[in-house]
């Protein structure tokens, strides 16, 4: 729980949420920040009010206190995208306060009154919309649907330059009172890097386009601060993070980076003796590869790394004439994240039947992901050592086929 300045009349409470699967779907081994943000000019508005975690409003409006802002002071509520890790304290907020407007889309107005049955005071912001809060505050308002919901919007502060971004930029990864670019180290900047990668893999990818949209959309605004939902405020380099989810937007369609993930799953230890041996060609190969087990490993985490690799290799044996569930259920995942056109290498276990690389081919041609494979490698049983040598072929090809797409941009 933390409250600090952002630049002038303009701060930041955050609060940090841990042990609980974000959406009630990803893991977050390093909990999140959620950030609201006010904004103190002859009016005060709130900025995206945090949700009901783990004693949030208590802890933000005794944020509050700390500004030594009565909430009752809040004449305007903007929401800039209505799911509840931003919206969701607006009825605690209500107890205590009832003369305030809402500025928000016409599609977070319609989700205002599906969720918390609130018809009251809505100012409906539209491309180029302004409010002049006073003391030289006026704020913009630029919709940027589909990232994440198509109700959202950014607020803009056209005396400071600060983009409040809510879901856009925002990364994974608690935070703590420095939470500014120009106060963090530059492991801590890796470390929010990586966040973001997890961030933007498991909850803005499959709204790439929109994204890259936005990006274009916003690159209008003289944007000197990126003050986003989640995450670090970027006060120093804010086309930093800007850049940075450009890049992830295009890794959706490839190439990405030189980089292989090898996801896999074995029943008996059999499909594992051959991803034991394509590991130690991979190392022999130089490139870094990420290797996830399932159902060992979480989604959110498979995502991550294969959001960033122009390789993957699949390694699963056939289970009951389809593939191993754990990696078919992963797939899925990755299929509707729509992570296309990665070069491809696929081996396993047939059993007696084989099936595991007919249902591979299904979701990869299900869902559109235009896969590029080297032929398979399945062996009946355990891999011998003429598999074993076959499989170090194709894996090799694999790496040679990812430097040269990587390479050639
Ligand atoms: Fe951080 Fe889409 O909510």
């Amino acid at each position: 729980m933390n409250v600090s300045k952002v630049t002038e009349d303009i701060y930041q409470l955050s609060v940090n949420v841990e042990d609980i699967l974000f959406e009630g779907l990803w893991e977050i081994p390093n909990g999140v920040g959620m950030n609201s943000y006010i904004i103190k000019g002859e009016k005060t508005a709130i900025v995206d009010g945090v949700c009901g975690w783990d004693g949030v409003p208590e802890s933000l409006f005794k944020l509050l206190d700390e500004l030594k802002i009565d909430p009752k002071s809040i004449e305007y509520l903007i929401i800039n995208h209505m799911e509840p890790d931003h919206s969701g304290w607006i009825e605690d907020f209500k107890k205590i306060h009832s003369d305030f407007k809402v500025v928000c889309t016409q599609r977070s107005a319609d989700l205002l009154e599906a969720f918390y049955d609130h018809t009251e005071n809505i100012i409906i912001a539209k491309d180029d919309f302004t409010l002049d809060l006073g003391k030289g505050h006026v704020l913009q308002f630029v919709e940027i649907p589909n990232v994440h919901w198509p109700d959202t919007m950014v607020t803009f502060d056209t005396l400071t330059g600060t983009l409040f971004s809510c879901d856009a930029f925002g990364s994974f990864g608690k935070v703590d009172k420095d939470n500014y670019d120009d106060m963090l180290t530059q492991e801590e900047i890796d470390f929010f890097e990586n966040e973001a990668v997890r961030y933007y893999s498991n909850i803005v990818a499959a709204f790439s386009i929109p994204v890259k949209k936005a990006i274009e959309k916003c690159s209008t605004l003289p944007i000197n601060i990126v003050a986003p939902g989640h995450g670090i405020v970027w006060r120093k380099n804010p086309e930093k993070i800007i850049e940075d989810y450009a890049r992830y937007a295009s890794y959706q369609r490839g190439p990405a980076k030189e980089e292989i993930t090898l996801l896999w799953g074995s029943m008996y230890g059999m499909t594992e003796k051959a991803v034991k041996h394509s590991i130690q060609v991979l190392e022999d190969e130089g490139i870094k590869v990420h290797v996830h087990r399932v159902p060992e490993t979480d989604w959110g985490t498979i995502l991550s790394s294969v959001w960033v690799s122009t390789g993957v290799i699949i390694a699963a044996p056939t289970y009951e004439y389809k593939m191993f569930p754990p990696v078919a259920a992963a797939l899925d995942e990755i299929g509707k994240k729509k992570v296309c056109n990665r070069k491809v290498f696929s081996f396993g276990s047939c059993g007696w039947s084989g099936g595991a690389q007919r249902e591979l081919k299904e979701i990869v041609e299900r869902n559109c992901l235009n896969w590029e494979f080297l032929d398979p490698v399945e062996f009946k049983g355990s891999p011998g050592e003429e598999d074993l040598e076959l499989i170090a072929e194709r894996v090799k090809e694999l790496v040679r086929q990812v430097k040269l797409t990587v390479n050639n941009l």
